[in-house]
């Protein structure tokens, strides 16, 4: 009277055997091939990050698209880092408390003071010139 549908359950095993396929070309992590050649680890010109006030006191902001980490120790006091990994330069990835975290190989850094926190990187961020003009960060360059 009941009539199993093995059919179906063929297909869906197939199915699953070709997701776990798919899956396991995502571990290849690229880097290279960056717009604005020469590996640049700090902006070379002044940069305008935006409002100053974005920072949070106390905390860090990570500004990944000019590659820098502005913290901000007191309401009046900024300093800021080379966002890019002294691993293997890929840009850091989020700030979480007072670390910055790089995705590619799990380095983290101190937000106040750049030093490395856990590896593999070996190496501290480069501090970056930082100032406040009219409301707005400016880094890199003279700043
Ligand atoms: S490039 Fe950042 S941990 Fe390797």
């Amino acid at each position: 009277m009941t009539s199993q549908p093995a059919a179906s359950r063929r297909t869906l095993l197939r199915g699953v055997a070709l997701a776990g396929a798919a899956g396991a070309g995502l571990a290849a992590c690229g880097e290279g091939g960056d717009a604005g050649g020469g590996g640049e680890e700090t902006p070379s010109a002044p940069v305008d990050l935006g409002a100053a006030d974005e920072v949070p006191v106390g905390g860090a902001r990570l500004y990944r698209e000019q590659r820098v980490l502005v913290s901000r120790p007191a309401e009046d006091e900024y300093q800021a880092f080379s966002a890019v990994c002294t691993h293997q330069r890929c840009v850091l990835s989020a700030v979480e408390g007072t670390g910055a975290d790089c995705a590619c190989h799990g380095s983290r850094f101190d937000t106040q003071t750049g030093k490395v926190l856990r590896g593999p990187a070996t190496k501290a961020l480069p501090a970056v010139p930082v100032s406040v003009k009219d409301g707005r960060l400016v880094a890199g360059g003279d700043a």
